[in-house]
């Protein structure tokens, strides 16, 4: 059974997708790290994409579902997407691409978040770049001293800048929260409060999950 996690910016879709991936054996695909790796890449393609990202808006839905196909068509066992769907469209796009892969969305789960506590949330979230490349995320799962004693590197995501951070809120609300009603009237959602420590956060996504 292949999961969705939806939340607004901030609100602990990676966070939380990164343990249940640990400790259900899920395979977690965050778009936003798909996009990222791209751009990292100095492609075109990667361009173009950044100066979208940045920007807090986002990609195509024709654009995001093509790149999205290619990672899903490589994954043997269950998966969990954060980040996709995020427009009624790619809600109708994914149920087509998953049954043409035999597979199907089981639950949709949303992280719940107000808006004020995104917003000190992202201002205060800082990235760790190891030298593999690899992207962590210094949280309550990797600390800065981690960091530091795996001689990574400390950035700021360029779409945490406060004004792109209240344009990404205003694209979830305007664009992404309609998705939740078409789950909704689906009968396949579940809500759960993000406001409170990751560990209570993940304890409720594990019962939702196994109930
Ligand atoms: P994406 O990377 O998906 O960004 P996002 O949805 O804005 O979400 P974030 O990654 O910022 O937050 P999160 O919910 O993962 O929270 P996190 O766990 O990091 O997308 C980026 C961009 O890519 C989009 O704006 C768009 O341009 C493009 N894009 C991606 N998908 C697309 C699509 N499908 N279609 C078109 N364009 C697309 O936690 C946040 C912070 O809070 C961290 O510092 C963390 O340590 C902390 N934290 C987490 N949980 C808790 C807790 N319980 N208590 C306290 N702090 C916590
Ligand atoms: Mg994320």
């Amino acid at each position: 059974m292949d999961i969705v996690i939806m939340g607004a910016p901030g609100a602990g879709k990676g966070t939380q997708a990164e343990r249940l991936e640990k400790s259900l054996h899920y395979t977690h695909i965050s778009t936003g790290d798909v996009l990222r790796k791209e751009i990292a890449s100095g492609s075109e393609a990667g361009k173009k994409i950044a100066a979208i990202i940045d920007n807090g808006d986002l990609i195509s839905d024709e654009w995001m579902l093509s790149i999205l196909k290619q990672v899903v068509a490589g994954i043997k066992g269950s998966i969990i997407l954060d980040g996709f769907p995020r427009t009624v469209e790619q809600a109708e796009m994914l149920d087509k691409m998953l049954a043409e892969l035999g597979r199907k969305v089981g639950k949709v789960i949303e992280i719940t978040l107000p808006d004020e506590v995104v917003v000190a949330r992202l201002s205060a979230r800082k990235q760790c770049q190891l030298p593999s490349g690899e992207i962590k995320q210094i949280g309550p799962d990797f600390s800065l001293a981690d960091c530091q004693a795996q001689g990574g590197e400390v950035f700021v995501r360029k779409d945490d800048a406060p004004e792109s951070v209240m344009h990404r809120l205003s694209v979830y609300h305007k664009q992404t929260e309609p998705v939740l009603d078409f789950y909704r009237k689906a009968g396949r959602f579940e809500e759960i409060n993000g406001n409170q420590t990751p560990d209570a956060v993940f304890n409720e996504l594990v019962s939702v999950l196994k109930a």
